[in-house]
């Protein structure tokens, strides 16, 4: 059944699908490494900035452009699995607004992970200062989600009682696609 991003979640599953339990750990471990490991990419364009040395590509900065592209592309196919095949409902035990900051968390994890790699590759393919600029603002905003999101599944496990991240490891018998 085909569902909208924006739409109020009905999904009758209990757990994600395989294919994006896959797609959610393989794009997390990408992102960790991006957000962790960048200093020779930040040398580059700095050398490329102030054009004292010839701007050499060392495998470092090539990799990190490489897996930026990687990201996105699997954020493309994440997104057309979500749109086709939803996501399991939040907990029913979980308040109102807790709810809608679990929702607004999700979006804004989709729209980073989309705005990241948009703006590394124009910023550093046509040469936009401002571009770059943005690219930098936005991974501190990524690592604050990241680390919200992270504290949100633990509460819901821990506190809550949630069983949450049971949905984002097995997934059920239906759902094994
Ligand atoms: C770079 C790191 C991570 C990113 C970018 C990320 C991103 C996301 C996104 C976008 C969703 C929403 C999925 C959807 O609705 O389509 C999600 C769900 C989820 N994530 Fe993560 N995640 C990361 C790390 C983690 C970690 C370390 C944990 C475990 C502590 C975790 C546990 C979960 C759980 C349990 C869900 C399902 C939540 C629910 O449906 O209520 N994630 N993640
Ligand atoms: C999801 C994908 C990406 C993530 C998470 C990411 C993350 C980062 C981070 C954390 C930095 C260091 C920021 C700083 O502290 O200044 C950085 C720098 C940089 N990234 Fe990315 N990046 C991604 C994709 C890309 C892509 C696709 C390109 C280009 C094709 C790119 C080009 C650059 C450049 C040129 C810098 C150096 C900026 C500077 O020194 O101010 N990035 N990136």
């Amino acid at each position: 059944m085909k569902k909208n991003f924006f739409a109020a979640n009905n999904y009758s599953k209990e757990t994600y699908s395989l294919t994006q339990i896959t797609l959610h750990w393989f794009i997390a471990a990408l992102v960790i490494y991006q957000l962790v490991i960048n200093s020779e990419i930040k040398l580059w364009y700095k050398q490329n900035q102030t054009g004292f040395e010839i701007p050499n590509y060392s495998l470092g900065a090539w990799l990190h452009i490489f897996i930026g592209i990687v990201i996105f592309s699997l954020m493309s196919y994440r997104l057309y699995k979500r749109v086709c095949t939803g996501t399991p409902p939040l907990p029913k035990n979980t308040y109102l607004p807790l709810r809608l900051l679990a929702r607004l968390s999700h979006y804004s994890l989709y729209l980073l992970l989309f705005m990241m790699p948009i703006s590394g590759f124009l910023g550093w393919y046509l040469e936009i200062e401002m571009l770059i600029d943005m690219h930098h603002l936005l991974s501190k905003i990524l690592i604050a989600l990241i680390l919200f999101h992270i504290c949100a599944a633990i509460f819901q496990e821990g506190v809550l009682g949630n069983n949450i991240l049971y949905k984002m490891m097995r997934p059920q018998k239906q759902n094994l696609k």
